[in-house]
């Protein structure tokens, strides 16, 4: 059972969405379309009678209604997400036990989790800034991992990727990683996704160029490879 994005290239791409009962992951840096990204998969999960969950620490209830409540694909679906707007501080994760992190959730989730379908975590990085330690982090999304298997709910990690230095180890927790970054590319640069990672799969490598208008986000034609290469085939001798 896949849950698709609504996005037909994509959802293609992914061998039909995402996989049910399954922890997932979009990174990227800040502004290249990963709330939206994540929002098209909220609202298709919406029209197809989900109940989903939407809990975003990055943006408040009336700028979301504005920004996203307005893209075309969230018309007739917007309201039927279960938004929750949330600032994210240590005194709600610490000390840091799966009880707690479980308590805190639920409590913010404001339904039994056992009734929730689909979960978007947008953005798990203010997560990460008020723990301040990457071991309490880790812990902490295996947690937040572990309720949502126990509750057969599939989740979507939204993280944001550093500039520079060390990914998290979010991705490997997850089962699949879409990746999202601008390629510089010889007319100027060009937003483009990456399936990092995708279990059950065999998904494309190659960069995947898509675009963003007032309909959300569009898969533009043709795939993006790196122009240099390391490595020759040169058969058997
Ligand atoms: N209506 C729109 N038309 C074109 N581009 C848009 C529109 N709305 C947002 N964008 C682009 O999307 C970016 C933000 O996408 P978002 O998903 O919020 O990023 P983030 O990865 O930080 O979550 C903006 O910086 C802008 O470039
Ligand atoms: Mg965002």
């Amino acid at each position: 059972m896949r849950l698709p994005f609504g996005i037909e290239k994509l959802d293609s791409a992914l061998g039909g969405g995402l996989d049910r009962d399954t922890v997932n992951l979009i990174t990227g840096r800040s502004g290249i379309g990963k709330t939206i990204l994540a929002a098209h998969w909220a609202a298709q999960g919406a029209k197809d009678g989900r109940t989903v969950v939407y809990i975003a620490t990055t943006i408040g209830r009336k700028s979301c209604e504005s920004y996203l409540g307005k893209m075309k694909f969230m018309e007739d679906v917007y309201h039927k997400i279960n938004w929750r707007f949330v600032r994210i501080e240590a005194k709600y994760l610490l000390p840091l036990t799966p009880e707690k992190l479980e308590e805190s959730t639920v409590s913010t989730i404001g339904m039994k989790p056992s009734e929730v379908d689909m979960i978007i975590f947008d953005s798990i990085t203010d997560m990460d800034k008020a723990l301040a330690d990457p071991v309490l982090y880790r812990l902490a999304l295996r947690y937040l991992s572990r309720l949502c298997y126990k509750n057969d709910i599939t989740a979507l990690f939204v993280e944001e990727a550093p500039m520079k230095g060390e990914w998290s180890e979010t991705k490997n927790i997850a089962e699949s990683v879409i990746f999202l970054d601008l390629l510089r590319v010889p007319e100027g640069y060009q937003r483009a996704l990456r399936i990092l990672k995708k279990y059950r799969t065999a998904h494309p490598l190659e960069f995947i160029p898509f675009e963003i208008t007032d309909e959300g986000i569009k898969i533009k034609e043709g795939r993006y490879i790196r122009k240099d290469y390391e490595f020759v085939f040169r058969g058997e001798e």
